[in-house]
């Protein structure tokens, strides 16, 4: 049955936008409302799935039948992923994850001072999740598990969209091209999926939804036949 596909695996999906503390009042973090990642975790339950929705700040209705783990960082992040997707068929990272987070937390809210030009914010890296979780080349973690990242970019969508599906090593990338009524925030998006087989399936503009159902098509392609 073709509608109930996903009956008997374990997806792991992620979505919104992770937060880096500065200190108790500010964060650095991105526009990602999460829409993108609910409508992924929404459609792989319709399919049978049982879903593990890692939600980072998306202030959105709970879908019924996923498992939810909220989470606020990046490295909190990696953590529920990590452990959610020990089992799992595939994992979906649509959140949009912070690379860099200030090297250390302010107890007390940080103060201007006088004269001060430029604030002392020091950064450093995340971990790479989708990079991690990927392995390199034929060395993944778990062999037959399906790894998707997705890819927000302004300009050279589809080769930036390449080169970044070859580095983290992932099977399929999902490529949004950041717009005015696409992408962050709004609920239509429009892609192109790349696959590490060369392939290339285009999405065209419409609601979330539409992209998440084409991307489980091509995850459940790739699975290993249910033994
Ligand atoms: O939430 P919405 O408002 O619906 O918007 C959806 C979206 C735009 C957030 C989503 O469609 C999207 O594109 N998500 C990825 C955003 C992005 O810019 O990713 P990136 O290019 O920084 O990272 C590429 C991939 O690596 C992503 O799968 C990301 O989850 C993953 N990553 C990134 C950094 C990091 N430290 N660890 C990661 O795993």
């Amino acid at each position: 049955d073709l509608a109930r596909d996903l009956t008997g695996r374990h997806v792991v999906v992620s979505a919104g936008g992770t937060r880096e503390p500065l200190d108790p009042v500010r964060f650095l973090g991105n526009r990602s409302s999460g829409k993108q990642g609910y409508a992924l975790a929404r459609s792989a339950a319709a399919r049978g799935a049982r879903v593990t929705l890692v939600s980072a700040n998306a202030a959105l209705p709970e879908p019924a039948g996923v498992d939810i783990v909220p989470v606020g960082t990046a490295v909190q992040l990696r953590e529920a992923i990590l452990k959610a997707s020990a089992d799992a068929d595939a994992v979906v990272m649509a959140a949009a994850v912070a690379d860099f987070r200030p090297e250390t937390y302010a107890t007390g809210k940080i103060k201007k001072r006088d004269g001060q030009e430029q604030p002392p914010i020091a950064l450093v890296r995340n971990p790479d999740i989708l990079a991690e979780l990927a392995g390199i080349a034929a060395d993944r973690p778990r062999p037959g598990q399906v790894v998707v990242g997705f890819a927000a970019e302004t300009d050279d969508v589809l080769a930036n969209g390449r080169a970044k599906l070859e580095r983290k090593g992932c099977d399929l990338l999902v490529v949004n091209e950041v717009g005015e009524r696409k992408t962050f925030g709004s609920e239509e998006n429009e892609a192109v999926v790349l696959g590490a087989d060369g392939s290339e399936t285009p999405v065209p503009y419409g609601p979330k939804e539409a992209l998440a159902d084409t991307v489980w098509d091509l995850v459940a392609e790739r699975l290993p036949k249910n033994s």
